[in-house]
């Protein structure tokens, strides 16, 4: 079973022991079970992201609807059931739409399902291999945070667009790409008190290991407070930053999130891009919203984050938001929920040799969203 440790000292030693015993060659996918996959594919082109396999009745799947979408090295899977009576169905009337499953590119399934069941994680689905003409991909998940799975893929032995059972789609020439390249990182909400444990879980499960610290004396503003720890791979390109409510005047956003979502889950996903001026313009004209810190942010920006690349009038007007750290700059901008529930966002990120997470823009972020969380009469 995993143990629970307590003692940071005790944590960071166990750290240094453990070898890399999981190599993590790439995020495969993300899957988000959703209300309605058909009308939730043109939201996400709306994104930039390209509708390119399909399964469903039509290929002989009579559960549940699937469509994948990439754009960059990202790939998102949009899925739901057919019928109200699947398990589908009721883990979407308990969370709504949201991440069910992140999977990773693994050299072997059977290699990566063992060492991390017998370190403590809860396998959900033992390996499976799954063949068509295309070759062979194998798969397992296990159990993560709230109901997400994590999941190891493996298909050096396939040519196929996804996984078998699913059809390529023609190229749909309708969807215009925003420039979005890469995940840059996902992050869990989880409950109260139980950070340490998924940061441990991280760190004995998948032999992940903590990369940065934020407590709620960093996060906080007049009303609410936050915790959170990153968790990173060997390769420091996977990262998993775990927020935790921390005790305020008022409810927490990571509570909010909790109550929406009925429990954990993943509450953002952060998408790379390599001129995020004109990634943001472009979505922006496309009509999706995105968080705005008060103007005030803007006028001691150049004083706190020196000279960029980028006009500070442009990231003004966009309402992007910058910070500074040892190894350079970073900008990023925060959506409004993807759902009416009060949940998953996503970032938008650029870096500039930078390689924390903005922690400069924390309190003027969450001021933004302790604006709209009083809008939702949830503050
Ligand atoms: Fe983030």
């Amino acid at each position: 079973m995993l143990k629970e440790m307590t003692q940071p000292v005790a944590q960071e030693r166990a750290m240094d022991q453990e070898g890399d015993f999981l190599k993590i060659n790439a995020m495969d996918h993300v899957e988000l079970w959703v209300g309605n996959a058909r009308q939730a594919v043109y939201y996400w082109k709306v994104w930039g992201f390209k509708p390119v396999a399909y399964s469903g009745l039509e290929t002989k799947n009579r559960r549940y609807a699937s469509y994948v979408l990439e754009q960059g090295k990202i790939r998102l899977v949009l899925s739901t059931p057919y019928s109200p009576h699947d398990e589908m169905a009721a883990h979407h009337l308990l969370h709504g739409d949201g991440v069910k499953v992140i999977a990773m590119q693994v050299d072997s399934v059977e290699d990566a399902y063992r060492e991390t069941t017998t370190r403590g994680a809860k396998g959900v689905q033992s390996p499976t291999e799954m063949r068509d003409d295309n070759g062979i991909v194998r798969t397992a998940s296990i159990q993560g945070y709230g109901q997400t799975l994590f999941k190891f893929v493996e298909r050096a032995d396939y040519a196929g667009k996804f996984l078998p059972g699913y059809k390529s789609l023609a190229e749909d020439k309708t969807v215009k790409p925003v420039g979005l390249a890469a995940i840059d990182h996902i992050v869990g909400n989880v409950e109260l008190g139980k950070m340490n444990y998924w940061v441990n879980w991280f760190h004995q499960v998948l032999g992940f290991r903590q990369i940065v610290h934020y407590d709620d004396k960093v996060i906080h503003t007049e009303y609410s407070a936050l915790m959170s720890k990153v968790m990173g791979d060997g390769s420091g390109r996977i990262k998993f930053p775990i927020n935790e409510p921390a005790e305020g005047r008022k409810k927490s956003q990571i509570e909010e999130y909790l109550d929406y979502n009925v429990g954990p889950g993943v509450q953002h996903l952060a998408l790379i891009t390599g001129d995020i001026i004109g990634t943001v313009r472009e979505l922006k004209q496309r009509g999706l919203e995105f968080l705005r810190v008060p103007d005030a942010y803007y006028q001691s920006l150049p004083a706190r984050v020196g000279k960029i690349q980028e006009s500070y009038d442009d990231i003004a007007e966009l309402g992007i938001l910058a910070d500074r750290d040892d190894e350079g700059y970073l900008l990023q901008i925060f959506s409004r929920p993807i759902q009416d529930r009060p949940t998953m966002f996503l970032e938008i990120i650029q870096r500039h040799g930078a390689r924390g997470f903005g922690v400069g823009n924390f309190k003027a972020l969450f001021e933004s969203i302790e604006i709209e969380q009083a809008k939702r009469g949830n503050l």
